[in-house]
């Protein structure tokens, strides 16, 4: 049987007692990886001037190789090209873009260095699976070292239109760079025709049958794959959540109080500020949540360095002191707004205790926060997830309560309709989007992905 070599920037070594801080890439490949074992190979998460050196190391059925990074390719590829460019451009955020030549020659140089450790590892019949925005380039620089294997890439981010993609230079490259692979992964059709529309009129490529797509002698496939969660393992790692002495605090802490929770990276994608500001608006229209109510963010401090984020950091400070500051009594604290991560468990019991979920970002490629937080409902009594229209997710979870995460009134009106539903209505949405939660989890997606892979290709040798 072929080993399976997973590359991405990040790769996550604990198990189900991390800090989840991680964001999506890390909790769904874990979950795929554990099952299927293989090779993660990626950043070690450490920046070192002097030991470039990989290592290996093996936990459970993972073999992980991981390299340090340099200040400068930190600085150029994850810090530059990789957070400042792609991200704010896959996240429809342009104007936050801060792109230089240097940082795209760093991005690419980091390409190379993970090619280069690749190259040492891979064995003919591996299949390589490649993960996002940070690693665009390395299928064709594997290629051009040589290697036939399968290789497929799986994007976790939107992936833009055109007109969007057209604002960074060199944009065509992104798109030849993708048309490398055997198969290219999307989480939505969305971002797939974007992909579609991209070769066709960006580079004049053409649609073929089959979900192939041709640019001068590159053929690639380009399909849908929607990342989920582990249904059927997470209810009993909320179990265990149950007992930790973190969640029997926040339980008593509460008292008869309803809860609204929020877990989300500090990331100006995930519509942090409108989403204080629909809170603001509910206790402020509402005299009837005065006291009954209490909001819980949970957001680690992500890309701490990069403009954008700290930017950002403030500003939510600043609408978190403006609602502590208007409603809070000496006895009730109507926000609770922590910049650190939790245990997967405790959090998976934290969704559990929480009458309201609120995922509401601007722009997600999928959100496994939203599926996460539906799996870990309790079926007797779940509480009511309000959505984003705008994260991949809403495609699926269309049971959810939709929102536009820039409408902050009707997002208040959806906090208020979520909090007062009934049982019945609450059950009927939650066994709606458990039914679609249980035919599409995460192994279903590592399987259909690595099965379309494997189909499309034969079995190929690296010329050495
Ligand atoms: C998103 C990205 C991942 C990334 C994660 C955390 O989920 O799609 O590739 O690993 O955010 O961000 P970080 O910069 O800390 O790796």
């Amino acid at each position: 049987m072929s080993r399976l070599i997973v590359v991405s920037n990040r790769v996550a070594k604990t198990d189900g007692a991390n800090k989840g801080s991680e964001g999506g890439l890390a909790v769904g490949v874990m979950a795929a990886m554990e099952k299927a074992g293989g090779v993660w190979f990626g950043w070690s998460g450490k920046v070192d001037n002097r030991d470039e050196t990989a290592k290996h190391e093996v936990r459970g059925n993972i073999e992980y190789v991981t390299v340090n990074m340099r200040q400068s390719e930190y600085n150029q590829y994850y810090k530059g090209y990789a957070n400042s460019v792609l991200w704010p451009l896959f996240h429809q955020r342009p104007e936050l873009m801060q792109y230089s030549d240097r940082d795209l020659s760093g991005y690419i140089q980091v390409n190379k260095k993970f090619a280069e450790e690749l190259l040492k590892i891979i064995a003919p019949t591996d299949t390589i699976w490649i993960h996002d925005y940070h690693l665009i380039p390395l299928g064709k620089i594997l290629r051009e070292a040589g290697v036939r294997n399968p290789i497929g890439f799986f994007l976790h981010t939107p992936f833009p239109s055109l007109d969007l993609l057209r604002t960074v230079p060199g944009y065509k490259n992104v798109l030849e760079a993708l048309l490398h692979y055997d198969l290219v992964g999307f989480q939505t059709e969305a971002d797939h025709l974007g992909f579609c529309m991209g070769v066709c009129q960006g580079l004049g490529g053409e649609i073929l049958k089959h979900d192939r797509l041709r640019y001068g002698d590159r053929h690639c496939t380009a399909r849908v794959y929607p990342i989920s969660v582990e249904t059927q393992a997470l209810p009993g790692v909320a179990d265990r959540g149950e007992t930790t002495q973190e969640y029997q605090r926040l339980y008593e802490s509460l008292g008869d109080r309803k809860l609204l929770i929020g877990v989300d990276r500090l990331d100006y994608s995930k519509g942090l500020v409108r989403r204080f500001q629909a809170y603001d608006r509910l206790l402020g229209h509402n005299n009837e949540f005065l006291r009954q109510v209490v909001y819980l963010q949970i957001s680690p401090t992500s890309r701490g360095d990069v403009q954008a984020y700290g930017d950002l950091a403030k500003r939510i400070d600043r609408e978190a002191g403006h609602i502590i500051g208007t409603y809070a009594d000496f006895d009730w604290m109507p926000l609770r707004y922590l910049n650190r991560g939790f245990r997967r468990k405790t959090i998976l019991a934290m969704y559990r205790l929480a009458h309201v979920g609120l995922v509401t970002p601007l722009k997600d490629g999928m959100n496994l926060v939203a599926k996460e937080y539906v799996v870990a409902q309790k079926p007797e009594d779940p509480g009511v997830l309000v959505l984003s229209e705008l994260a991949g997710a809403a495609d699926e979870l269309d049971a959810a309560v939709i929102v536009n995460p820039y409408d902050v009134d009707g997002m208040a009106g959806a906090l208020a309709k979520a909090l007062q539903m009934p049982l019945d209505e609450r059950v009927d949405r939650w066994k709606s989007m458990m039914s679609v939660l249980k035919k599409q989890d995460i192994h279903a997606w590592q399987q259909s992905f690595l099965g379309d892979l494997l189909h499309l290709t034969k079995p190929q040798t690296i010329d050495s």
